[in-house]
């Protein structure tokens, strides 16, 4: 009986907790001294790249993400590695030719990533197929022994479409897809916690795979959740050690050890060592803290979202949208909107990239005094069906105000991309700061960010025996 498993831990701290708290600002030299106590502690993974954290990698911190996950590995050789992929947009924003994302998957578990957790922002599957058909292809790319998990996700939202059953009926696809584990991804904090009992027992009559859940504790139901999911036999939850734990973060990960030791569902993890490493955390929390990235309001306990059912975050942007255009008046027009937008666009789950779209049109309706006056260039892609299959056909009067007669598409968006790596790769090369095939994909991912992050690179190796152009001159190129 699965119920009365060990319930296993995936440790966020090197990833989502900074990414929910602290802008994804943590850098490798404030990981690296806990790795090796970390990688003792029994964790089911460790979630410590993807996401975020590859674009601010190279962005903000001037760290090679792909250094960074090799580092990772070398110094946690004992735990499965955890990565969040976006499906067909990868780390990015856009759909991605096949192409790259058979390269990427690829290159990631060669890099040292076990478990892949793939979702797409509209939970359509196509745009899921091609990551999760090379996870699968990929598995001998794995050298660390420790295997390679495809992990399939839904993302869960609220709203009449999104029934029990097409959770169900989601599962039971993405099992019949070549998942290894689905993963219930809770990014907004809705899933209440008797209605998460109710939907991990349905999942689990339904599929054979182990189910791995995901929430965020902004409005404070997530621990309760978690322990009701317990009770209806998940197997692993997502947690973040408790000085970048709560709040906007995952629940912490330390009182959840302590309400189940003695139980049958005990994870056997040691609190007094995990409570120890949580300390040096602190020391990184304070910093982030100090240089403005750790805001107080993340990790205080946010009861709107409960009421608007929408992510924290999507509130906090439409504040700063709504205070740039001197409209703050206007808040509870545009946060009554949003649920109407988000019905006229086919109930999206809110998830990036579908928050920010439904979100800023919202803001457009209202401040134009008149409803899709003006339109986003998202929306209408959304509309025309460049993001996927949304979960309801689009009202007729809706489409023609929106995109007019311009044509829709029904096909999977990347069929229409042709292969693109063969475009890249040569552009990488014809830069001059071609090292490793790896910087392929950060080129293409963010061709901007990355050439001025392989120009910092070059100047950096470079300089590295002259005292000209170090770091304290200020004269490098960064
Ligand atoms: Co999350």
């Amino acid at each position: 009986m699965s119920n009365l498993n060990k319930i296993m831990f995936t440790e966020t701290i090197l990833r989502d907790a900074h990414q929910s708290q602290a802008a994804t600002r943590m850098r490798i030299d404030e990981m690296l001294p806990m790795c090796a106590r970390l990688d003792e502690v029994g964790y089911y993974s460790i979630e410590c790249w993807g996401g975020a954290t590859f674009d601010s990698c190279l962005r903000f911190l001037n760290e090679d993400p792909w250094e960074r996950l090799r580092t990772l590995r070398k110094a946690m050789p004992k735990t499965k590695l955890q990565m969040l992929l976006r499906g067909q947009n990868i780390l990015g924003y856009k759909h991605y030719a096949d192409d790259v994302v058979d390269e990427f998957v690829k290159k990631s578990i060669s890099n040292g990533i076990n478990v892949i957790r793939i979702f797409d922002a509209l939970n359509d599957t196509r745009n899921m197929k091609a990551c999760m058909d090379a996870c699968n292809k990929y598995r001998s790319e794995d050298k660390s022994g420790l295997g390679v998990v495809c992990e399939a996700t839904m993302s869960y939202t609220v709203g009449d479409y999104y029934t029990r059953d097409y959770y169900v009926n989601l599962a039971k696809e993405l099992e019949g897809m070549g998942a290894d584990t689905i993963c219930i991804k809770d990014m907004a904090n809705l899933l209440l916690p008797y209605e998460g009992f109710e939907l991990v027992k349905a999942v689990k009559a339904a599929i054979k795979c182990p189910i791995h859940i995901h929430t965020h504790n902004t409005s404070g139901t997530g621990n309760m959740m978690y322990l009701k999911a317990i009770e209806a036999g998940v197997d692993i939850i997502d947690t973040a050690l408790s000085p970048m734990g709560n709040g906007t973060s995952q629940p912490a990960t330390e009182p959840l050890i302590a309400a189940l030791a003695g139980t049958p569902r005990d994870s056997g993890l040691n609190l007094e060592e995990v409570t120890d490493i949580g300390q040096h955390f602190k020391g990184v929390a304070a910093r982030l803290a100090k240089d403005g990235f750790l805001n107080k309001k993340a990790l205080e306990t946010d009861v709107k979202a409960l009421i608007y059912q929408v992510p924290g975050g999507m509130l906090s942007n439409l504040i700063s949208q709504l205070t740039e255009a001197n409209a703050m008046d206007k808040y509870d027009a545009v946060l009554a909107e949003v649920p109407k937008v988000r019905a006229d666009l086919g109930y999206p789950p809110l998830v990036t990239p579908s928050s920010q779209i439904v979100g800023s049109q919202a803001v457009f309706n209202i401040l134009s005094g008149e409803r899709y006056k003006m339109v986003t260039k998202e929306v209408k892609g959304m509309v025309r069906g460049e993001y996927g299959k949304l979960a309801c056909e689009v009202d007729p009067a809706i489409v023609k105000k929106i995109i007019g007669d311009e044509p829709r598409i029904t096909c999977r968006p990347a069929d229409l991309i042709e292969p693109e790596m063969a475009k890249y790769i040569a552009e990488v090369k014809a830069s001059g700061y071609y090292e490793q095939e790896e910087d392929v994909l950060s080129y293409a991912l963010f061709p901007q960010v990355a050439t001025k992050f392989f120009q910092y690179r070059a100047a950096n190796k470079y300089n590295v025996d002259t005292e000209v152009g170090d770091v304290e001159t200020g004269i490098q190129p960064v």
